[in-house]
């Protein structure tokens, strides 16, 4: 995708990496429209940022999805690049005489169905655009998994495999689709401690190396995927997948 020029409209938008992203490219000029449920911080990100837009949205209300969907319509018709980046985190012990499946649910509901929503509400219009992206965020987590983890490792490896079928069937109409697919990232997506977590990659490095992956176009087969989670991508193709799965999982 070019990285300059676009109306971008970015789900996830009130914090971690897609705050940082639709600060990124809003600094390159961008019309930014940002999007999540936290109202005080949509108002607090697009007060000081001509050109950027918050629009309160709850991915898991489709009722919420169609209006800010026609919102969008009508007044950013030129929308040419959706960032579909929404999701929650939170660790699962199947093992517990407590768990029960509410919490999978809700992750399968916000970063599975509320992917495939959006997706579905936005690309009509970005059929229409000449040059045209969408990028969903799954995770580096999608190859093998964290077992602390169970479901949402398993929501990013479902969007992995959609989004490979979405690309391929999109192979002849020319909306790139891209996967973002990031390591572990100093956020809140776990818990304000993640933010703070040395083991975790600063966010401004993140989005950092991801523009510099956009902008040279370093992104083979739609994946933009840092140099250092290959191992992980490639686990079972190159025989490593038990050693790997070993070492993020200790027994
Ligand atoms: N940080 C990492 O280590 C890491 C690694 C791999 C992948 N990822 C992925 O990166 C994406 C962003 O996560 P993050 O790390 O930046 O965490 P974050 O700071 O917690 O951001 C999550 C974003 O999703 C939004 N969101 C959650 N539920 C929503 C809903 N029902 N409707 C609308 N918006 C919703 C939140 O906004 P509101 O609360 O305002 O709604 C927030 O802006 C996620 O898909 C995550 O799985 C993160």
């Amino acid at each position: 995708m070019k990285t300059t020029g676009n109306t971008i409209f970015i789900t996830g938008g009130t914090s971690g990496i897609g705050r940082a992203l639709a600060e990124a490219f809003h600094d390159r000029g961008n019309r930014v429209i940002i999007a999540g449920r936290r109202q005080d911080r949509l108002d607090a990100i697009t007060h000081t940022r001509p050109r950027m837009t918050g629009l309160k949205l709850d991915v898991n209300d489709p009722a919420s999805l169609d209006a800010v969907a026609a919102t969008v319509r009508a007044d950013f018709p030129d929308l040419n690049v959706l960032i579909a980046n929404a999701g929650v985190s939170r660790p699962e012990d199947l093992t517990a005489d407590s768990w029960e499946s509410a919490t999978a649910e809700m992750i399968v509901e916000t970063n599975i169905v509320g992917v495939v929503r959006t997706v579905a509400a936005f690309l009509p219009m970005l059929k229409t655009q000449p040059n045209a992206t969408v990028m969903a965020t799954s995770s580096a987590l999608a190859f093998v998994p964290r077992t602390a983890f169970p479901a949402y490792c398993a929501s990013k490896a479902f969007l992995h495999s959609w989004l490979t079928s979405l690309r391929h069937q999109l192979r002849n109409i020319p909306v790139e689709v891209l996967e973002l697919s990031p390591p572990y990232v100093q956020t809140e997506l776990t818990g304000a401690g993640q933010a703070t977590d040395p083991r975790a990659m600063p966010l401004g490095a993140y989005i950092a190396d991801v523009m510099q992956m956009l902008d040279a176009e370093n992104h083979p087969r739609g994946e933009v995927l840092l140099e250092r989670d290959f191992a992980r991508r490639w686990a079972e193709r190159d025989g490593r997948y038990d050693d790997i799965f070993a070492m993020m999982n200790p027994a």
